[in-house]
């Protein structure tokens, strides 16, 4: 009898620039499962706050805005992203909402208010998600969690080639820099900083083409759904 994978809620987390998103939407298509992707909910946020010119270490002004504030997400690849009911999708995806997203994601208070979100949206299963603290914070209790890592060149080569496929600007040094940053930050911050859960399986996604990071991951997926 096949399994039956409807139901269950696997979390990616990792550094910026690894391909969680690439994997997960992968994942997401052959598992039939809904794609969570919460980076795409400080983003939303990110933008509306900079829109509402508050400056990003506004804590509880952004918060704020968080609670008369609707993130949803559309089929299709990329993922369309609606804030308040407008697409966001590409806008959300600029070096300078990176930034501010990056940011706003240091404050306890803005992370509670989305974790919250999150939290509801991964309640019924049948979910994959990704972000930095989908393994630790918001999905625990997930039946499958990865940690997807990459060196920093690699990484910063990856985003590099997203940007010129898009049109966007940005040499590879500015890149590597912007990400280093990013790392940082995510690594060092206080409230549910980036880290290797403890019950996570590291991928190594580095110079392996997508379709063995999913494959692995499902034979991992198999051997722990009965
Ligand atoms: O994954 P991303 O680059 O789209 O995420 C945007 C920013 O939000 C990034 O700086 C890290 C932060 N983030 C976070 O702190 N927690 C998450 N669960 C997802 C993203």
């Amino acid at each position: 009898m096949s399994k039956d994978f409807s139901k269950v809620v696997i979390a990616i987390d990792g550094p910026a620039g690894a391909g969680k998103s690439t994997v997960s939407k992968a994942l997401a298509r052959e598992l039939e499962l809904s794609y969570l992707d919460t980076g795409a909910m400080y983003r939303s946020l990110a933008l509306k706050a900079s829109r509402a010119e508050l400056a990003p270490s506004d804590e509880v002004g952004v918060a704020e805005l968080m609670e008369s504030t609707t993130i949803e997400f559309g089929h299709g690849d990329p993922q369309p992203v609606f804030l308040d009911g407008e697409e966001v999708t590409a806008l959300i995806r600029t070096p300078e909402i990176s930034e501010f997203a990056s940011a706003i994601s240091a404050h306890s208070a803005v992370r509670r208010a989305l974790v919250a979100r999150q939290k509801l949206l991964v309640e019924g299963g049948g979910v994959i998600l990704e972000g930095r603290d989908a393994t630790t914070v918001i999905a625990p209790a997930a039946d499958l969690k990865i940690f997807l890592t990459a060196s920093l060149e690699e990484r910063a080569k990856r985003r590099r080639l997203e940007f010129v496929q898009r049109g966007v600007e940005g040499n590879f040094e500015s890149v590597r820099q912007e990400i280093q940053n990013r790392d940082h930050r995510d690594i060092t911050r206080e409230d549910s900083p980036l880290k290797v859960a403890d019950d996570a399986v590291i991928v190594e996604s580095a110079g392996i083409p997508v379709d063995e990071v999913v494959t692995k991951i499902k034979s991992l997926l198999d051997s722990l759904v009965s």
